[in-house]
């Protein structure tokens, strides 16, 4: 079609403003629809959907091209925008009012035919990652990208507003041994050594620190080897920063205007700031998670002292040896049935619990279950403290602390998903403080830091690394929403000693510590100043604003949860030179590259 542009307006664009004007459309085909004695044809771009309109009497040389067409053809043309008639409007397209009587159309490119249909909801989708192109065009994903594209244009607007620098940080980095596994890349010139791709920026952002940036962010790519669900990608997307001078407020600060403006970008909300703050160990008590869900309630009530004289042995005995009784009101769940309640105590099991006590209650009062194990004053006082109503299913389990929390914090959201309780289109912001630095890992016999080895103690709890390392509290705090950890962060060590000690305290030998990080700890002896900063998932983000059910929904390109690339079959094997150039050999049978 010459020099003119190939179009001059989007498939969304024309209305009855438009009307009379000559127009040049370019798109693909959605449907072709050849009436005999009128062609119809839906023109797709990135923004909509236009209706040409063909007469074949009147446009005889254009139809041998009409023809050809098929879905997905790529054409471009040129035409009168009318008016459709009256009862033809379409009110749900924004383009419904008219159609484009073409004068003149170019087929730009054929297609093949589609490997499936590209408007089946029920295709698998491992064809749809195979063909992740095609799936673009229908499925809405080029839609998520396009807010995806908002959130961070927003977020990199935001941060530098409040004085952020983005670096960019390496990707060939250094293996370290905490977190999860690491991809490891061989190095050709140094053999037998290795790079490994970043699982964070964490140690080059707190170098950049001691650089005095003062203010870094990077939109990052990270890297984890480690079991893949639906919000886990192998390499997926942080939204990382990095303060000097600051404490816990100042961060959560920053955090908190820069999601107001994402809100309020994406979905014209205006968040109510500061959020919520739950200490770890409030948000395990209430909610038996250090991720709550807060857009619904039915929280996890201590029974204890309701039941410590309780026929009901297993109370007794569990309070007895330092355990706790603990339960949840399901509102309006007293039709479970029988099979229903069996199931959550399975899931209660998984958690450990040794089992999941029940009652109904009616406007007669608690029946079935347990009940006939209290006493009517017992019975009371339990109603009375679950603020329990006729319809309730009391739900109860008698463990350690850990146990319990962890078996009905799990409980709470199956029955709140069964049950319907969760609202849609409310956004739940709430920061989880105070985590506890250390964990005691059976498994090894020895602690692992909760957030990772440069998180700083609280200044109150720093005498307790020699004597009490699992009480002490770390100045970390997760930020969550609708009850998904959507980032992480802390206030770091920034002397060299007491970093040095956090790594004596996770049992990493000096030697170890120094082959590992010694980098970062030479660094901290040169005047390291006071800093801390955190990392949101954004791929998280987008996916929880878009409402999609997987992370995969966010990402042009994802992997499956075995970690592959179905559109290109990686990964692969390579040529045997290659191997030996990098001086590797492989140990794997036939068997296991079968699997
Ligand atoms: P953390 O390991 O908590 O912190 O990660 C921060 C956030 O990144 C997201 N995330 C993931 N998203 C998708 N797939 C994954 N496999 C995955 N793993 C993590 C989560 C998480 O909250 N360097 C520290 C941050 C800091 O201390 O500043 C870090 O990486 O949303
Ligand atoms: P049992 O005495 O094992 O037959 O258990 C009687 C009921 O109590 C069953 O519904 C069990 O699931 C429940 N139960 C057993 N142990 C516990 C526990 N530790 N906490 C809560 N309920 C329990």
């Amino acid at each position: 079609m010459g020099t003119t542009p190939l179009r001059t307006h989007t498939c969304n664009e024309l209305n009855a403003a438009h009307i009379g004007q000559t127009v040049r459309l370019a798109g693909w085909v959605n449907s072709c629809r050849d009436l005999g004695g009128m062609v119809f044809i839906d023109l797709r771009d990135r923004e909509g959907v236009t209706q040409l309109f063909l007469d074949p009497a009147a446009a005889a040389d254009l139809m041998p091209a009409v023809r050809r067409i098929r879905e997905e053809f790529v054409v471009g043309i040129e035409g009168l925008v009318r008016p459709r008639p009256a009862n033809m409007v379409n009110r749900e397209r924004a383009t419904g009012a008219i159609e484009v009587e073409v004068k003149k159309l170019d087929i730009l490119n054929a297609a093949r035919p589609m490997p499936f249909n590209l408007d089946d909801p029920a295709v698998g989708e491992d064809l749809r990652l195979k063909y992740r192109y095609l799936d673009m065009r229908r499925s809405g994903l080029v839609q998520n990208l396009r807010l995806r594209h908002r959130i961070t244009k927003i977020v990199r607007d935001a941060l530098d507003h409040q004085g952020f620098v983005e670096v960019e940080t390496p990707i060939l980095s250094k293996s370290t041994p905490e977190g999860a596994r690491d991809y490891l890349v061989p190095s050709r010139v140094h053999p037998g050594s290795f790079y490994a791709l970043p699982q964070a920026p964490q140690q080059y952002k707190q170098l950049l620190m001691v650089g005095g940036l003062e203010r870094y962010f990077q939109v990052a790519r990270c890297f984890r080897d480690e079991d893949l669900r639906a919000d886990r990608q192998p390499e997926f997307t942080q939204i990382d920063l990095e303060m000097s001078f600051v404490d816990v407020d100042d961060i959560i600060a920053v955090i908190e205007d820069m999601i107001a403006r994402v809100m309020k970008g994406v979905h014209g909300l205006d968040l109510q700031t500061p959020f919520p703050r739950l200490t770890y160990a409030e948000a395990m008590d209430r909610y038996g998670s250090d991720k709550p869900d807060t857009r619904f309630a039915m929280e996890l009530v201590h029974l204890g002292d309701c039941l410590a004289a309780s026929d009901f042995r297993v109370f007794q005995e569990t309070l007895a040896g330092g355990g706790v009784v603990k339960a949840i009101c399901a509102k309006g769940q007293g039709g479970a049935s029988r099979k229903q309640i069996d199931a959550w105590t399975e899931t209660a099991k998984l958690f450990g619990a040794k089992g999941l006590a029940w009652m109904k209650l009616a406007d007669e009062g608690l029946s079935g279950g347990i009940s006939k194990f209290l006493s009517p004053a017992e019975q009371a006082a339990v109603v009375a403290r679950l603020g329990a109503e006729a319809g309730d299913l009391i739900l109860v389990v008698a463990d350690q602390t850990k146990v319990a929390n962890a078996a009905l914090g799990r409980l709470r959201l199956d029955l709140a998903a069964a049950a319907d309780l969760i609202p849609k289109g409310v956004y739940n912001f709430l920061w989880v403080v105070d985590f506890p630095l250390l964990d005691f890992d059976a498994e090894s016999g020895r602690y692992v830091a909760v957030h990772h080895p440069f998180t700083r103690p609280h200044d109150a709890d720093l005498g307790k690394l020699d004597t009490d390392p699992g009480a002490i509290r770390a100045k970390a705090y997760d930020v969550v929403l609708n009850g998904v950890e959507l980032g992480g962060g802390s206030i770091r060590i920034h002397e060299a000693d007491l970093q040095q000690k956090m790594f004596a305290a996770l049992g990493i030998s000096a030697e170890e510590a120094q082959l590992r990080f010694g980098h970062l700890l030479e660094a901290f002896s040169f005047g390291a100043p006071p800093h801390g900063g955190i990392a949101l998932g954004l791929d998280r983000f987008a996916m929880l604003l878009i409402g999609a059910p997987s992370i995969r929904d966010v990402i042009a390109f994802p992997k499956t949860a075995k970690a592959s690339c179905l559109m290109t079959d990686s990964p692969s094997t390579v040529d045997q030179s290659q191997l030996d150039e990098l001086h590797i050999a492989s140990t794997a049978t036939e068997a296991d590259q079968a699997e």
